[in-house]
């Protein structure tokens, strides 16, 4: 039991610059609850129970699941996954957002977040979106959010995501966010009894807002 509940804990775990003399502060709120984020197409917040067979149907077909750790294959397994997202992130571990387009309740997708050290000061995030949604500006509009929480909420520094290279989307979603591919992992990623290279993409803070400065030019 105790390693089933560990195995879909790793679930989708694709799973994926210190601005010199500032001091970061982690705040503590969205250990007690995930902030509900709004975006222009979607809503981000904390996953409930009642999103397992929807999650199920959108992330557990071949092309969402053929690069990343297999999710669960039941409606109880990721009732299971869920339950530990929720204690994951109590513990401030973790943070796992739905994905929720404006107009449905139902979660059709996911973006993880996860430190890499006490404190969070390095995190890894992942993500998976049913295949419906694929193309359509979701991750995007998903991902600025959930950027900016790591590093406005959480307080990360430096944001790290691992994609296998034949993940041809995963890859070209990082790229076009922003993220800097700083080399190859070779043969890290262990799928269907085969070893795969993954990218290693980072983001900095620094960079982000750098970003963000230049997004809200094109924006005004
Ligand atoms: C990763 C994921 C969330 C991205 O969402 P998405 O809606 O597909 O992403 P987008 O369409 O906004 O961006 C993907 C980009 O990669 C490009 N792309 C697609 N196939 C590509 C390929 N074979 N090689 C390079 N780039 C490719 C797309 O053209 C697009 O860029 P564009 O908008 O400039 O045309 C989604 O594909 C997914 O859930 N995949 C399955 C789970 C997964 O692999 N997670 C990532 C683990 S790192």
């Amino acid at each position: 039991m105790k390693n089933q509940a560990l195995r879909e804990s790793r679930v989708m775990v694709a799973l994926q610059s210190i601005e010199s003399g500032r001091t970061k502060t982690t705040t503590s709120d969205w250990k007690q609850a995930l902030p509900v984020l709004t975006g222009s197409m979607v809503t981000l917040r904390e996953l409930r129970i009642s999103d397992a067979t929807s999650l199920l149907a959108m992330l557990s077909t071949e092309e969402v699941a053929r690069f990343i750790s297999p999710p669960p294959t039941t409606v109880e397994g990721f009732e299971r996954f869920i339950a530990w997202t929720q204690r994951e992130r109590a513990a401030g571990n973790y943070a796992c957002f739905a994905v929720v387009p404006h107009g449905m309740n139902t979660a059709i997708g996911i973006f993880q977040v996860r430190q890499l050290e006490p404190g969070f000061g390095t995190a890894e995030w992942g993500f998976a979106i049913g295949s419906a949604f694929w193309g359509t500006g979701v991750f995007m509009d998903s991902a600025r959010m959930v950027i900016d929480f790591a590093f406005d909420t959480i307080g990360t520094h430096r944001l790290e995501a691992r994609a296998a290279i034949l993940n041809g989307r995963g890859n070209g979603a990082l790229r076009k966010i922003g993220a800097m591919q700083e080399g190859i992992l070779r043969k890290s990623f262990l799928r269907n009894g085969e070893y795969l290279d993954q990218a290693l993409w980072t983001i900095l803070d620094e960079d982000w807002k750098q970003h963000r400065v230049v997004w809200g030019a094109r924006i005004h």
